[in-house]
């Protein structure tokens, strides 16, 4: 314990090393190094469990008709997702400076152009309108606590759960104060600097998460239509998959992971050299993967047992989990938890996006920690109003992907984040010099050699290929 507190510190204080380099040779960062291998992998962590996976991915799938889709992202997370993920670590720890500036090094020294840099400038401007709307769904969260605690889902009916959903995103004052409030919250932390305390939230929100969504588990399986629901997740209907749909499987794993837009980067900076990069990658994409099928596994039971709709949108988990968490004993004490542990998991999440955006300010534009967290929190604040008004005011303004809402979601998740993977697997697959990658993922060994052609072929031909087919810039054959 004493031990994890030490490397607490260790890690937020920012220690004045030199970025030019150490004694090794290598590279140091600016902001000092993780502690310990186990604090990297929890902020990690922190970052890609969320909002994404317990109320994006259900709805998602749901959207997208179930089995197929759920297979195509398990594909994609795992021949997509885990490598991109690992080169974008590798990529901050070559560089040891926040994504723009890592990009434009690495550049040069391995490419001849800084122009690389202009991945990290996506990431940075993907991490704000993410976080825009991101921050209005987690404010939904945050009013979800409150009426939990007022017992109003003791006992609710369907009926009663989708009323209460229906009047809160009615209102779109309602929902901006808690944009506001969560955006506030965010800013709050990030100004202070964000890895203060972040280990210690991480440890006990991940383990308590997964440990409410098994008791849930259990009640679904009791009380929900689990072979329906079983049924949805795992039987493949390949009739029902679009090129439209595929793109969306793919978007999700970038999002659900969080990479493709310099957040992971910008973690492994502060990365000791002698941590795994595969092990790591590994625990933190199992973690996430486990997590979004466990919530697939409580809400469609729960879906079909109560004759909703799988396909009803973003207000999916409001209007499901609060029943079934009604119907358990002491339901408002346990409603009231799980809100509370999804606001902080959104929080975790909501702290990465906003990381590259800040620490962009700071080292170019010489902020302070401070200044950088209220000028991008105010412009994303501004930006998430288009959002809040999607499920009210201009609920009926729709043109391109749908609402605002849709629209911010889509380009950032299904364009922004993967055309930034695509950009990283070329440039660690491709520019990055064969030595500096085997040196960094310890070796050229068979993990490597098996990396080096997931993030050489798959990764970007797979890339390109969706979003080329979802665009349709591509013809079919046959
Ligand atoms: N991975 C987060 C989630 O699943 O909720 C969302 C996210 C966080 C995406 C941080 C991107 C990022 F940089």
């Amino acid at each position: 314990m004493y031990k994890n507190r030490r490397f607490l510190k260790a890690r937020i204080e920012i220690s004045m090393i030199s970025t030019q380099g150490s004694e090794s040779g290598k590279r140091t960062s600016l902001h000092g190094h993780w502690s310990s291998k186990m604090a990297f992998i929890l902020a990690v962590t922190g970052s890609a469990v969320g909002l994404g996976n317990v109320w994006k991915f259900p709805y998602v799938a749901g959207e997208n008709g179930g089995g197929a889709f759920v297979l195509v992202y398990l594909a994609c997370v795992l021949l997509i997702g885990l490598p991109v993920m690992m080169a974008e670590i590798l990529l901050g720890r070559r560089g040891r400076r926040n994504p723009v500036a890592t990009m434009a090094l690495l550049g040069k020294e391995e490419g001849g152009s800084s122009k690389w840099k202009l991945l990290g400038v996506l990431g940075v401007v993907a991490g704000i309108l993410i976080l825009s709307y991101y921050s209005v769904i987690a404010g939904w969260t945050l009013f979800y606590i409150v009426k939990s605690a007022t017992g109003v889902f003791q006992g609710a009916d369907a009926e009663t759960v989708g009323a209460v959903f229906g009047g809160f995103v009615g209102s779109w004052q309602a929902v901006m104060i808690c944009h506001t409030l969560f955006m506030a919250l965010t800013v709050y932390v990030v100004a202070r600097g964000v890895e203060r305390g972040l280990e210690q939230a991480v440890r006990f929100m991940v383990p308590a998460l997964l440990s409410l969504m098994v008791v849930l588990l259990g009640y679904s399986i009791v009380s929900g239509s689990f072979a329906e629901g079983l049924g949805f997740m795992f039987t493949p209907d390949f009739s029902k998959l679009t090129w439209n749909s595929v793109l969306a499987a793919m978007g999700q794993a970038f999002f659900t992971l969080s990479i493709g837009m310099g957040a992971i980067m910008a973690y492994g900076a502060y990365l000791p050299e002698e941590t795994s990069i595969t092990g790591a990658s590994g625990a933190v994409v199992t973690a996430d993967t486990s997590i979004a099928i466990l919530a697939g596994l409580v809400i469609f039971p729960l879906v079909f047992a109560n004759g909703l709709d799988p396909a009803e949108g973003p207000g999916l988990v409001f209007q499901t989990l609060p029943l079934a968490l009604g119907q358990m004993p002491a339901g408002a004490f346990f409603s009231t938890l799980f809100f509370v542990l999804l606001s902080f998991a959104a929080w975790t999440s909501a702290l990465g996006l906003m990381e590259p955006a800040v620490a962009w300010l700071v080292e170019h534009h010489n902020r302070s920690r401070s200044q950088a967290a209220v000028i991008i929190g105010g412009l994303i604040w501004l930006l998430g109003i288009g959002s809040v008004l999607s499920f009210n005011v201009l609920a009926d303004t729709q043109f391109l992907a749908g609402t605002i809402f849709d629209n911010v979601d889509f380009l950032t998740s299904n364009v922004m984040l993967p055309l930034g993977g695509l950009i990283i697997a070329i440039f660690a697959g491709w520019v990055m010099c064969r030595n500096s990658s085997a040196d960094e993922l310890g070796g050229a060994g068979t993990v490597y050699k098996l990396w080096r052609v997931l993030i050489r072929f798959a990764a970007p031909i797979g890339i390109l290929f969706v979003l080329l087919k979802a665009v349709g810039l591509l013809p079919d054959l046959g």
